[in-house]
Order: C-alpha cells, then structure tokens, then sequence
C-alpha cells in the first residue's frame, strides 16, 4: 500500500471561469531547426508534405488541436522585415539571420505562415518588429494581411496568391524589448508601444488584438510601468489588449537565482525537484504580475499572455543535430502539466500561452529526424489536456500538502478539474514523486449518478527515457482503467511520475 494517500473533491456543479483553449498555444521562431527542416520541408523534399509542410508534423499538430501559433520570433522578430518573406520563392533574398547566425532563404515568409495555420486549423499570432523595424513598416503589414482588396497593398496580397484578407487579430507589439528587442527601458517601451499601437489598424472582422511586451521573470516594474502607462491612456483606452510575460525553466528563478546547468536526459533526483518546483514557480509569478494588473485593470480587460514558456536545458554532452535542440522526457511531461495547472489557476487573467517552441528547439512538442516525425512526451500531455480546451473551470479541494525544493513549494499531485460544453467532466493529476506511488480518492460531488469514467495515463519505463524515430512510442499516454468507481468515487494507485486524465460522461 501507497504510504501517501491523496483525497481530492471535485465540485462539478460549482461551474467557474472559460479556460482558454489559446493556453494551450506553440511558438515557431527561425531558429535552429524549427521552422527549415522542422516544419517546412519545401514542395520538393521527399518527405511527405503538403506545399511544403512535413505531413506527419501538420498532422500531430492538429490532433492537438494547437489552437494559436506564435511567429516570426521570438528575438528573431526584432529583425525580421516581412517584405522579404512575400512574393516568388525563387526571387526572395538570402540573408544572414543576425538574431541566431544562421542563413535565412526567406523561404518561409507571411504566406506559408498563413498556409500552415490553415493546414493545422489554428489562429495566427504576429509578432511585429519593433526593434529595428519602423512604425510604417509595421502597420503596412497590417493591411496587407487584413485590408479588403482595393488598396495598393491589399491587391499585393491578392496578386500573390490571397484574394480575401487573412483576418489575423493577435499582433505582438515587439518582443523581449528590454533585452534582445532594443534594451529599452519600461518607461521608452511604454511611449513606444503606444505609438506603433495608434497606427496599427483594425478591418472589418479583424479587430485587433494588440500584445505589448511584457516582463521577463520578475521584472515587476516592467508590469508596473506598461500598466500604468498603456492600459488606459486617456485618448484610446482599449489600445492594449494583452501583456506578455516569458519564464523558461532553468533552476534560475528566485531565490536562487542562479542558473543550473540542468540536463534534459541526465538527471538525478536533485535536477527532478529543480524542475518540478521551478515550474511550479509559474504560479507564483502568474499571482504576483497579476496583482499588479488587478490594481490598475479591476475588471480585467488586458489580458496575462505568456507567450513563451518551457524548459531550457543546457547542452547535453553530445552534439546537437541543431540549435537548441534538446530532447523531452517524462519530468517535461510534468512540467507541462504544472504549467498548464497554474495558467487555469489564473485563468481569470491569463488568456493565451505559447510553449517555446513547437518543433526541435527546447521544450518541443515535436522532433524531427531527418524523415521521422516523433511526438514527444510534451506532446502527450498536451494532448491529454485537449478536453480542458474551451470548458469552465471546476473547484478541486486537494488534501495532498505542498513539498518544497530550493524554498519553492510545489504539489505532489497537481489536480485541475473542468465541466466541458457536452457536460463531461474531465480531472488531470499530476504526480510529480519520482519514487513512490501514490493512492488518490477522487470524489465527484455534485453530479447525477451514473457517469462512467475513461482514462489514459502517461508515464515511462525509466525517468529518463524518451521518444525517438526507432522507438517513438516509448513516453507515450495509453488506456488506463486501472481503478475503481463506485457511487461518484474513483480509487487508485498512481505510479511515480506520471501524468493521467479521467473523462467522466
Ligand atoms: O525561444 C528562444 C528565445 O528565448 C526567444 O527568441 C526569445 O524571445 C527568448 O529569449
């Protein structure tokens, strides 16, 4: 028997707020091999693909139902000048890309972007260039993608192959501008956001959704200052829509500090806990921005969007078959999980996520090598968090006491609980002990009998193991129906580190 018992209640009538399914957003940045190689392999590649994009990759990103997709970066934005992405593939310049050093054929450019939202059925999200790009640049951009035929550059658009407007809505206003999008100050930043964003223009059925750079980490004055200055300005209060806030996992948060040189497939117990108490840490900071927004935004208008997130690990030993490339593992799966448990925590105020990033480049969803596709355990837990997508938010009264690691606490099993539009009900637990297993008593109070449980659970052969093309099923959710349910309570063991989703119909 178990010697830690969990008891957990579920109010199923006690219905809260939307989740977002934008939580559950990737980013695509030209960096390493994430967009060349990754995503697009060109009409001519022997891999299979549809104008150019890896089937396999479109189609494990649409059994996700990734319902945003952020680009161009990422830093790479700041540099990024859309004009060289448009027009005939054989006549775009060839460029140094200055932000990661790597050559940039512009092969992929605003069309194939829009291609590819298409073939995985998600929304768009822009980041434009505000540290070497100009407002004019910018808003041109725009209305190329949303204007009507009948301008000069609407009828650009048409002639390169998109008659009808794109309708793009979520546009980020710079990225990291108080790092690699310029060093600026809050106080610049602020003055300069709320220029780019008077110009930046809204067409019909495509009002749009303006995103300002926002903090990194704890940079609470960052908050403070676009909150103060850009929430509300006399002249356009609804000029800024969401903030951004980025945290990769490093074992380098408060109060530490200091960045670990954390592995992603060599770790011992030690490097287990950094992760899963540094990850948790996103709660934490999700509260104390939030706070601030709250302050000056009681009803919550601008919205928190963390559009990067995730872990990044040093370089592993080995080469890397591409920058930044690291491998996932179950303890990402974990991590995944207490990210999305404390985005729906707070998803009052959080209402878009972006994990960094999609394809081969830190905490990726999906690997590519050479023509293998393989789905990572990352993947898998994104998809065992579909049903959370669009549904409401159900309270959990959790008994498991917090266990803490580098003074930061974190659960030893995280439950989120929600009630779907078709009136399932589906609970995700999170068991982050790597040794011990745990015995959980799940109640679902406040709904009929007669609901009938189905589940699938995550979990790995060895803490270490991972997906790769000559076992990609390795780290891989499967069935699970290994309890009981009787009168509204479900009984089980969980094994050490795992993931695992019950459906209740
Ligand atoms: O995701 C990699 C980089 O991390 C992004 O380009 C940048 O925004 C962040 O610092």
């Amino acid at each position: 028997m178990p010697s830690h018992r969990i008891v957990l209640t579920v109010a199923a009538d006690q219905p809260g707020p939307g989740i977002s399914r934008h939580l559950f957003g990737q980013f695509a940045e030209h960096l390493g091999s994430c967009v060349y190689d990754g995503l697009w392999v060109g009409p001519d590649s022997p891999i299979p693909n549809v104008r150019g994009f890896r089937q396999e990759a479109v189609a494990a990103l649409r059994e996700l139902r990734m319902p945003n997709l952020r680009w161009p970066g990422g830093c790479f934005a700041d540099a990024y000048h859309w004009r060289n992405g448009i027009g005939p593939r054989d006549q775009r310049p060839r460029q140094r890309n200055d932000t990661w050093g790597q050559i940039e054929t512009n092969a992929f450019g605003t069309h194939e972007f829009l291609d590819l939202c298409a073939q995985t059925g998600c929304e768009p999200v822009i980041c434009g260039n505000l540290g070497s790009g100009t407002v004019q640049e910018m808003r041109d951009w725009v209305e190329y993608l949303n204007a009507p035929t009948g301008t000069v550059l609407a009828d650009e658009r048409a002639a390169n192959g998109h008659p009808a407007p794109y309708g793009v809505r979520y546009w980020g206003v710079g990225n990291e501008s108080w790092g690699c999008g310029g060093l600026m100050r809050a106080e610049y930043y602020a003055d300069e956001f709320r220029r780019y964003g008077t110009y930046l223009g809204s067409y019909e059925k495509s009002a749009l959704f303006r995103i300002a750079t926002g903090p990194g980490l704890d940079d609470f004055h960052w908050t403070e200052v676009l909150m103060r200055e850009c929430a509300a300005p006399r002249f356009n209060p609804g000029i800024m829509d969401g903030l951004s806030l980025h945290y990769y996992m490093n074992g380098g948060c408060p109060p530490a500090r200091t960045q670990q040189h954390l592995l992603a497939t060599s770790f011992g117990p030690e490097q287990w806990r950094t992760v899963m108490a540094h990850g948790w840490y996103m709660d934490e900071l999700i509260a104390r921005h939030s706070a601030i927004m709250d302050r000056h935004d009681p009803a919550r208008r601008v919205k928190l969007i963390v559009d990067e997130w995730g872990a990044w690990y040093a370089p592993d030993p080995a080469p890397r078959p591409s920058a930044y490339f690291q491998q996932q593992t179950i303890r990402d799966a974990l991590l995944s999980a207490l990210t999305f448990d404390a985005f729906i925590r707070h998803a009052e105020r959080v209402h878009m996520a972006n994990a960094a990033q999609v394809a081969n480049v830190l905490h990726a969803s999906i690997l590519t090598f050479g023509a293998a596709t393989v789905r990572t355990p990352t993947w898998h837990a994104f998809h065992l968090y579909v049903p959370h997508q669009d549904a409401r938010r159900l309270p959990v009264a959790n008994s498991a006491a917090l266990l803490s690691h580098d003074g930061l606490p974190y659960p030893r099993v995280s439950a989120t609980a929600s009630l779907a539009p078709d009136q399932s009900v589906t609970v995700t637990l999170a068991h982050t002990d790597p040794a011990e297993p745990v015995r959980i008593e799940l109640q679902l109070a406040g709904r009929p009998a007669g609901a009938r449980p189905v589940g699938r659970l995550l979990t790995a052969p060895e803490l270490t193991d991972c997906n790769t093309p000559a076992a990609p099923d390795r780290v891989a959710a499967r069935p699970w129906d290994d309890f009981r349910f009787e009168s509204g309570r479900l009984t089980a063991t969980l094994p050490p580190a795992c993931l695992a989703a019950v459906t209740f119909r």
